[in-house]
């Protein structure tokens, strides 16, 4: 049975942390780059599933402010993963606007290199007008990041008079972060094993389900989101009242 009839209630908005690449290559004899090449694919197919049962929004963590810490060898692998899966966005763009997916990037975009921050904002534009699905891509991302973000901007409008401070409200704030436009996460899911967040929609995730499990990014299908949607229909989502 198809997963949009299957359940009663699916999320409006995913977010997941794309975890445990390494692990799966070393398992393997292989080296962690492999796990990211494969975790990738998996990262396309799972992008596909969402836009086939017209989820409103999806968020997957690809790269953290800390990942910089990696080794520089590793770090350039991963930009190079990027850097080719804009390339076929753009190869691919009828294929893409079949889909309906409006690709957005979220975090510090300006740290990355200059050619992979170009080809994502050219990606960006051209996704822009697409409304079925919005794929979100957290790159050179951090929550904690992503609030002083918010902090800064409207300090900005305090400082030239076009805001007062007592004007800053949840709401508003809410709009000043990389999601504005978008409910919150109902879910976020992260592979991999770890039970932690590591920077991961910190502001968003106030009040998000969470589902955690061992199995591994690059081992993750479509059968493996559908055990999520069923666990999600069955959670009961109380937002602090009874
Ligand atoms: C996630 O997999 C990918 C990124 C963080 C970019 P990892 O590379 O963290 O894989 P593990 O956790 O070491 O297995
Ligand atoms: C989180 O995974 C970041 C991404 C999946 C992009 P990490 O592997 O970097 O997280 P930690 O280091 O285990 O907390
Ligand atoms: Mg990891």
């Amino acid at each position: 049975m198809a997963a949009e009839t299957k359940f009663s209630v699916l999320p409006r908005h995913i977010g997941i942390i794309m975890d445990g690449n390494g692990r799966w290559a070393k398992k393997r004899g292989l080296p962690r780059t492999a796990g990211h090449k494969k975790g990738a694919d998996v990262f396309r197919d799972i992008t596909t599933y969402c836009s086939e049962l017209g989820i409103e929004a999806v968020t997957f963590y690809a790269f953290s402010t800390e990942n910089w810490r990696r080794p520089p060898e590793e770090v350039n692998t991963l930009m190079d993963l990027f850097r080719e899966y804009f390339e076929e966005l753009e190869r691919r763009e009828r294929e893409n606007e079949k889909m309906g997916f409006r690709i957005r990037f979220i975090g510090d975009i300006s740290g990355l290199p200059a050619d992979i921050a170009a080809l994502a904002a050219e990606t960006e534009r051209r996704s822009n007008s697409e409304t079925r699905t919005t794929v979100n891509i957290a790159v050179n991302y951090g929550g904690r990041q992503e609030i002083v973000h918010a902090a800064q901007l409207l300090a900005q409008q305090v400082q030239s008079g076009a805001l007062a401070p007592e004007d800053i409200t949840e709401d508003l704030f809410a709009k000043h972060i990389y999601t504005g436009d978008l409910p919150d996460p109902d879910v976020i899911i992260r592979p991999g094993g770890e039970m932690r967040l590591s920077n991961f929609m910190t502001w968003q995730s106030a009040y998000s389900e969470f589902w955690f499990s061992d199995v591994l990014w690059p081992d993750f299908t479509r059968a493996t989101l559908d055990e999520v949607f069923a666990d999600f229909d069955k959670r009961n989502r109380r937002f602090g009242g009874v």
